[in-house]
């Protein structure tokens, strides 16, 4: 019987070490809990990174406890850690990816690892595959697998769904291993991408840099039909709507409204990260108390951002950068009873999320740029009542769907203080009508529709392909 094997750089778990002891949570992420439909049934399976480096002694027993949860690892080393994962995912793909190629190193050393270890992921998928089944890759840490697959395993079916923005041919140029990364996604049949301008862009590249013929959305790889299309991800409404009348999310609920009554409160909550626009965000906070100082002690900035990739240098840079800002803004505005942002650098709990989603005023999503940004469909899918504002940016591949928030230019500093005026002061009435209709989007097009129609998708690919060569 043919099965699904997903592909992704870490698995849907999180492993934590504590003296020797390793302790298994399975994660709660939009993807996990999307894939869970699929990887969880009967000989399917999920390959991934567990996250940490594992001791020797301790990887026979992990891998035992993952097997039974249908997730199989690929264990790195710490030096492959250094120079695949940071190394050319995030100090390489990362940058260039979001339009920060400054940021970019093209070190060699990174390159070899980067290949190394996408050959290691692909040794461990062919321990598994056979003939027939079907294998779904996701995201910038992978784009070598398709290709490695294909050339030792020609028949099967790959889909690759690429997560992050695909940039403009004028970027993506830069990177030194240019053609070998296109000839590597190539290997997929399949390639998603969350926008149409990603799926155009990833096209052109190809079309630029590689002999191959390509039509529309269609490029001839060896008498093989690839496909690239636009799947945009959604996110599990349905848990958000109901963390909304959860009893622990109502009593975080309760204690916000004694906390914060007669303040508006606006919500921002990222993963630490310098596409993310968190200091323009926080400019434009202190822009906005500027130009409407009738706003001081009435609103507060509740800004959570979410530790990250913290060994890479420019991450710790810009950790060090908005404690500054904040701190400065905090400083120049407080009064005895009252500071403007709340600003919290750790994690929290589902339910502490939820229940500031449902009670925030103003959801504040400035992203320099995203592949698409779930945080703020979740604000949307929590919002029970129909009401609420959310500011979005249009360089987030939200932007495309949710086109009844207020979409602002995250560079435009100035178009973000007057926005949050805006939202702060719009009629009940229009953040219905506004709500209701983003409602909708993020109702339909949900992640288990993601999942099915990007599965049928590559069916119908694979199929394609056969008739073809049956001609
Ligand atoms: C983005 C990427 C994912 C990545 C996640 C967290 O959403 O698209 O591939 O897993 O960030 O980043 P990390 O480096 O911690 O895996």
């Amino acid at each position: 019987m043919s099965k699904t094997i997903i592909v992704s750089n870490r698995l849907p778990v999180k492993i934590t070490e504590k003296d020797g002891e390793y302790v298994l949570n399975p994660s709660e992420g939009g993807l996990a809990t999307g894939l869970g439909s699929i990887y969880r049934q009967g000989y399917n399976i999920w390959i991934g990174w567990p996250g940490i480096d594992v001791s020797e002694e301790a990887q026979p027993q992990i891998r035992e406890q993952l097997q039974t949860l249908n997730l199989m690892p690929v264990y790195l080393t710490q030096e492959e850690i250094n120079n695949y994962y940071e190394g050319f995912s995030n100090e390489v793909l990362w940058p260039v990816f979001h339009y920060m190629s400054v940021y970019a190193r093209y070190e060699q050393v990174y390159w070899d690892f980067y290949y190394q270890v996408n050959s290691k992921f692909r040794d461990v998928v062919l321990q598994v595959a056979e003939p027939g089944d079907v294998i779904w890759i996701h995201d910038y840490q992978l784009l070598l697998l398709p290709g490695m697959i294909r050339s030792e395993a020609p028949d099967v079916a790959i889909g690759y769904f690429q997560h992050i923005p695909f940039p403009s041919y004028e970027l993506f140029r830069l990177i030194p291993w240019r053609c070998e990364l296109l000839e590597g996604m190539l290997g997929a049949d399949l390639l998603g991408f969350h926008t149409f301008d990603d799926s155009h862009h990833f096209l052109n590249a190809v079309t630029r840099l590689l002999p191959v013929n390509a039509s529309a959305n269609v490029v001839m790889v060896n008498d093989r039909a690839v496909i690239a299309e636009t799947f945009p991800m959604g996110i599990d409404n349905q848990k958000f709507e109901q963390l909304s009348h959860d009893p622990e999310v109502l009593r975080q609920m309760e204690s916000l409204k004694e906390s914060f009554q007669q303040t508006h409160l606006v919500l921002s909550i990222d993963r630490l990260d310098y596409s993310k626009g968190i200091i323009q965000r926080l400019q434009a906070f202190e822009l906005f108390l500027q130009l409407y100082p009738e706003y001081v002690e009435k609103v507060i900035l509740y800004m959570i951002v979410v530790p990250s990739r913290d060994s890479v240098p420019q991450y710790r840079e810009l950790r060090d950068a908005i404690d500054m800002l904040a701190g400065g803004i905090n400083a120049r505005f407080r009064t005895i009873n009252w500071h403007p942002i709340n600003y919290f650098y750790r994690s929290f709990p589902i339910e502490t999320l939820a229940a500031l989603y449902n009670f925030a005023d103003v959801g504040l999503v400035t992203p320099m740029r995203d592949g698409m940004n779930l945080v703020s469909k979740e604000y949307v899918a929590s919002r029970k009542n129909n009401d609420g504002v959310l500011i979005l940016s249009e360089m987030a591949g939200a932007s495309k769907e949710l086109i009844d928030a207020l979409i602002v230019n995250p560079n435009n500093i100035g178009a973000i203080a007057r926005a949050l005026h805006e939202a702060l002061n719009m009629p009940e009435a229009e953040q219905q009508r506004r709500m209701k209709q983003m409602r909708q989007v993020v109702g339909k097009f949900n992640i288990s529709h993601w999942v099915k129609l990007f599965m049928a998708r590559l069916q119908e690919v694979k199929q394609m392909q056969q008739s073809m060569l049956a001609r």
